[in-house]
């Protein structure tokens, strides 16, 4: 059988977490799809550098060319970061035929209604569930399983590093510059941790969870955001004699056609649920119309954590491919002839 072959851009944490779940998990990923999942070249910056995982050398290469323009590369995974020129490398593929699944919300972000429609017009998947809370399968739940729901706000933590840090310093009265040092070793934190800390990184999570649950286009400058840089030790000890836990919270809110979105630190009272989300975790409230209050919760950053909901759309595009087909839920051809609209 021939097996389905990845490209993957990108051997940090995230990329070694994906090699790691398609060496150990690959029973169950070649049993749900028919056939075996290889990863056929990884482009790097450093060919020479130690990682935190096994791979044959031969595999590594420093030019991108040899990932996005490979005629036997089905699937390019994306797990390096970057703005211009990931958008300019992911183009490049979904031009070239390869199904995208990507962890880059600075990305989705900015770019994500341009890549969308490439990736439609070359009749292509491109899938981002890593991008938005870590391991939460938040994204597949609002246009899965909350589609028949009208969803009217969104609120929780979506940031893992401003959360570990605001655990650290307020339970064992960490110095911020040390947790931070902490959740960068730990692969919590971006490439430059600034977007973490000032909010953006959040922000921009807030920006793909809106477009995603009120069906809006939403730009990212209309998204108020205030970081942590200027929560002190004293604000945070103060708080907590006070009852109150600091948290940086996302809040989307649709009322009719109009949107706010804002990410800042708000004071929680103890007792709220999000008050006890701690460390990485990410945390989210989904409220809809018909449904009520839903909560996800679960690891939002990680190297593992995160690899399971890029191997998870990894397995999306597979399914698809198997069928003929692309998107979420889509139905095959062959099938879809069959289909009469249920109003006939
Ligand atoms: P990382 O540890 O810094 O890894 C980035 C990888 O990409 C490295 O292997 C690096 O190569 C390679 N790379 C970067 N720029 C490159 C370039 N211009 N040319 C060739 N190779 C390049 O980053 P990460 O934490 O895995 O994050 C990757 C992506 O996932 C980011 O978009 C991030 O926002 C997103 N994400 C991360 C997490 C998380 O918990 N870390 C969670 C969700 C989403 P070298 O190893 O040779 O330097
Ligand atoms: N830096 C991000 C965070 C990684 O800490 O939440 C997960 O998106």
């Amino acid at each position: 059988v021939k097996p389905i072959s990845v490209g993957l851009l990108g051997l940090g944490t995230v990329g070694s977490g994906v090699v790691k779940i398609i060496e150990n998990h690959q029973d169950k990923l070649s049993h749900q799809v028919g056939c075996p999942v290889k990863i056929k070249k990884v482009l790097v910056r450093d060919l020479y550098k130690e990682r935190g995982v096994k791979i044959d050398a031969h595999l590594l290469t420093t030019d991108v060319n040899e990932v996005i323009n490979d005629p036997e590369i089905d699937v390019v995974i994306e797990v390096m970061g970057g703005i211009e020129e990931t958008r300019r490398h992911l183009l490049n593929a979904l031009r070239n035929g390869k199904h995208v699944v990507t962890a880059n919300k600075d990305l989705m972000a900015l770019y994500g209604s341009e890549l969308l429609t490439v990736a439609s017009e070359n009749h292509c998947d491109l899938f981002y569930e890593a991008s938005v809370a870590g391991g939460i399968p938040i994204l597949r739940s609002l246009v899965d399983g909350l589609a028949s729901d009208r969803i009217t706000k969104m609120m929780g933590i979506v940031n893992g590093t401003t959360n570990f840090i605001l655990t650290k310093m307020c339970k064992y009265g960490a110095p911020y510059e040390e947790v931070l040092a902490e959740a960068q070793a730990l692969g919590y934190a971006e490439a430059d941790p600034t977007s973490d800390v000032e909010g953006l990184d959040a922000a921009r999570k807030m920006a793909i969870l809106a477009r995603l649950g009120f069906s809006m286009n939403i730009d990212l400058d209309d998204v108020q955001v205030k970081g942590i840089t200027e929560i002190t030790e004293e604000d945070l000890n103060y708080s907590k004699r006070l009852g109150y836990t600091m948290k940086l919270i996302g809040i989307a809110h649709r009322d009719g056609d109009k949107v706010e979105v804002s990410v800042q630190p708000t004071l929680l009272p103890d007792s709220h649920p999000l008050a006890s989300v701690n460390d990485e975790f990410n945390a989210v409230y989904v409220y809809g119309e018909a449904v009520g209050e839903t909560m996800f919760y679960g690891p939002g950053a990680g190297s593992l954590p995160t690899a399971t909901a890029v191997v998870s759309d990894l397995v999306a595009v597979m399914k698809n491919m198997r069928l003929g087909v692309n998107g979420r839920n889509a139905v095959a051809p062959q099938y879809a002839k069959r289909l009469k609209s249920p109003c006939e």
